[in-house]
């Protein structure tokens, strides 16, 4: 099942998704993610990933002693999710349409809230973690922006190809500077009982301004707005990612 009704439907690339298997990658983002959010936490807070996909992060935060819980609208990565954090909880849900009581004392997101196309929708997803999270709690996500000093190389049109014995994945991205979105057609080959299954995918993800977002949450109510990039913490990739941090207030207006 599929609940988000925009072009995001990661669950014909599940299974490939969760082959490629990001722990290595999990690991290196904690690490940054212990200066940017979890050295900032009690140790007995409550994190909620959104977009957790195959779980691989949430795995990270309920190594390192937290209450962990991921979010995310493809069952088929929920279902990988299950099985590579078990002691953790999820929720199969749109974030656009997330409702939650105070509950989480962080929030986190990494690459999926691009897939929001339009910003009073984005403005909504904002919302709903506002609601969602204690007094004085902490989001951090990472999202492409246009202006940030990595958008020569993120948004450039790219092509990927990885081969092994059990599966291929192909994915090619256009960027459309008119509309701000990037088009990611995927193809995966996968070797099942000796057969080699293909499927096809196409995702839609938008570049907005840092401007536009820093607004979007200021008018949401969070405060204590800074955006940087994750190469200033550590990250060793070449082009590291746009990551904002913020507070929802102790006292809410
Ligand atoms: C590119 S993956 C990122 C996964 C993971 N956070 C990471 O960084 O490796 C984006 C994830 O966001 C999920 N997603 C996209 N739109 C969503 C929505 N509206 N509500 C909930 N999850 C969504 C997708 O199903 C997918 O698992």
């Amino acid at each position: 099942m599929y609940l988000a009704n925009n072009d995001a439907n990661h669950d014909p690339i599940a299974s490939v998704y969760n082959a490629i298997g990001i722990a290595s990658e999990a690991e290196t983002i904690a690490l940054i993610l212990e200066q940017l959010m979890l050295k900032h936490l009690s140790k007995e807070a409550h994190i909620l990933d959104i977009g957790c996909a195959n779980g691989q992060l949430v795995q990270q935060f309920h190594i390192r002693g937290y209450q962990t819980t991921g979010l995310d609208c493809s069952e088929k990565l929920l279902h990988y999710a299950q099985i590579n954090a078990p002691e953790s909880k999820f929720i199969l849900s749109d974030i656009r349409k997330f409702e939650s009581l105070p509950t989480y004392d962080a929030v986190f997101s990494r690459n999926t809230l691009g897939f929001i196309l339009n910003l009073d929708e984005l403005t909504t997803v904002f919302r709903n973690v506002y609601a969602a999270m204690h007094n004085n709690g902490l989001f951090v996500f990472t999202i492409v922006t246009v202006d940030s000093v990595s958008r020569e190389s993120l948004l450039e049109d790219f092509n990927i190809c990885d081969i092994t014995d059990k599966y291929v994945y192909l994915e090619e991205g256009k960027y459309n500077p008119e509309e701000r979105t990037r088009e990611l057609k995927s193809t995966t080959f996968e070797l099942i009982n000796g057969m080699w299954k293909r499927s096809d995918s196409t995702l839609l993800d938008k570049a907005y301004f840092s401007s536009e977002i820093q607004s979007a949450l200021e008018n949401v109510g969070f405060i204590e707005i800074n955006h940087y990039n994750s190469k200033d913490f550590g990250d060793p990739t070449p082009t590291g990612e746009d990551c904002f941090v913020c507070r929802k207030p102790s006292l809410t207006r």
